[in-house]
């Protein structure tokens, strides 16, 4: 399914521009090189009601609160989250942690359940951290201290490395940290160029890449804990790797599925640009957002990658790595020899685990909730977020037995279906299984089973 959805999935709001460290690969585009942000704008407590009436309106199920720092502003933080809690919103939270206090943790864990955070950590040596954080002496213990404290009061925190060439060394030392702490997930994201480093000294190079994937996935079992990156990469760098199998289906979701609202209120496809297309201050964010088209429309899809065989998957990579300013610019790391001669089974993307005992009866979980597209709906359901696109004869099945309370099993999900040949049936298959693997799809209680 092609997806050209009618809003975002996910909006990243920057609450603010202001930030107490200085981190040198920082991509806001506010920033100039080595400076903290002391001040800069912010989003007021009317503006945020604003977004999150326009938010609803559109039906986006989830946000990102980021900045700047967060924190910076926590008033606004408490503000956001309250709002959207009330809107149905799913909210997370990106922070450096260390201006977030014991009572925010607390106010956090007791008001704000489903809320969870990512937070940055550049190394688990202090002075390290420090040094490319530009963050004043005692940062790195603070950061540590309250993401344990976070993590005791059940919050959901996960771990960011962002990898440059002088922290790559310290991935293992990290992650052994992030799991002794209990986060969630580890994330090892790569650098993105920024506007005021456009050299690109701390950039990692295509070998890099290639050994922080495998690094990462090294990493994922020797230490049991869970893995990911935050961003893309082009196919065709990680083709005939094992971490194209593992990683190449993270593609780039600016304008595609998110986009980020600044501090001044500007929409933006993707958070490290500043082009806008409106102000959502001003401007209904569906006249944006549809402004916005050739994002989803492949227009800023490299030429040298028409014709290629997984260009619909794979959209080009992403449009910051293009280092050049231009949007149409190849990825650096896009490498196409890779792809010569290459038979088409080794470009497969992976298969999506299946689950072990499928239940014989089912009914569709009571938070789920269906937003209509063009090409069916996306259904979602808030805590804990999850997301599943479906076609329309998915929806209208399960829209019915959903309002019908209405138990069902996979063969008449498959009979509702209209799938005819075998490759259909294999992908409802697949469909069902993910709906039930996403918590879309429970076995029903006892209380429920009387019905
Ligand atoms: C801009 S920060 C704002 C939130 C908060 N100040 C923080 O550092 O977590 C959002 C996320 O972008 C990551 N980040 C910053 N610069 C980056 C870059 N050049 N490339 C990739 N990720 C970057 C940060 O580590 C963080 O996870
Ligand atoms: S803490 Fe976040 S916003 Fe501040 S400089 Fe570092 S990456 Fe940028
Ligand atoms: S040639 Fe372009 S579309 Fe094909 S894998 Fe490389 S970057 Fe992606």
């Amino acid at each position: 399914m092609t997806a050209k959805l009618s809003a975002p999935v996910d909006v990243q709001i920057e609450l603010t521009q202001a930030c107490n460290w200085r981190c040198r690969h920082c991509y806001n585009y506010w920033r100039s090189a080595g400076t903290t942000t002391k001040s800069g704008r912010h989003l007021s407590c009317d503006d945020l009601f604003r977004i999150v009436q326009e938010l609803t309106t559109n039906r986006v199920p989830s946000i990102t609160i980021t900045g700047g720092e967060p924190f910076s502003r926590r008033g606004e933080v408490f503000t956001l989250l309250e709002t959207a809690k009330k809107a149905g919103i799913h909210a997370s939270i990106n922070t450096n942690l260390s201006l977030v206090r014991k009572e925010d943790i607390e106010k956090l864990a007791d008001e704000h359940g489903g809320v969870s955070i990512l937070f940055s950590l550049l190394s688990a040596d202090a002075a390290e951290h420090e040094r490319l954080a530009g963050a004043p002496n005692g940062s790195y213990v603070r950061v540590i201290e309250t993401a344990a404290l976070a993590i005791q009061h059940g919050i959901p925190v996960s771990l960011n490395m962002v990898l440059m060439r002088e922290n790559l060394h310290a991935m293992e030392v990290t992650a052994r940290l992030a799991k002794n702490l209990g986060v969630r997930t580890f994330c090892a994201t790569k650098a993105l160029p920024n506007a005021h480093a456009p050299d690109g000294a701390f950039l990692l190079s295509a070998e890099q890449v290639h050994w922080s994937l495998a690094e990462l996935m090294r990493i994922e079992k020797l230490l049991e804990i869970p893995v990911d990156i935050l961003g893309c990469y082009p196919r065709c760098l990680l083709v005939d790797t094992p971490a194209y199998q593992r990683f190449s289906h993270r593609t780039c979701v600016a304008g595609y599925t998110t986009v980020t609202i600044g501090a001044d209120g500007n929409v933006r496809p993707c958070s490290h640009m500043e082009t806008s297309y409106g102000n959502i201050l001003h401007k209904p964010l569906a006249d944006i957002w549809q402004k916005m088209g050739g994002w989803r429309e492949g227009e800023f899809i490299p030429e040298e990658c028409h014709g290629c065989p997984v260009v619909a998957a794979c959209r080009g990579g992403c449009r910051v790595n293009t280092l050049t300013p231009g949007l149409k610019n190849m990825d650096c790391y896009a490498d196409t020899r890779r792809l010569v001669g290459l038979p088409q089974e080794r470009l497969a993307s992976r298969l999506p685990e299946e689950i072990g005992n499928i239940p014989t009866k089912v009914i569709v979980c009571p938070q789920v909730r269906f937003r209509d597209e063009p090409f069916g709906a996306l259904a979602y359901r808030i805590d804990p977020l999850a997301i599943v696109l479906i076609n329309h004869s998915a929806t209208a099945f399960l829209r019915t037995v959903a309002e019908k309370r209405e138990k069902f099993d996979l063969s008449s999900f498959l009979e509702r279906s209209g799938a005819m040949t075998e490759s259909e049936r294999r992908s409802v298959e697949r469909l069902y299984q993910k709906l039930i693997r996403k918590g879309f799809l429970m076995t029903p209680t006892n209380q429920q089973e009387r019905r």
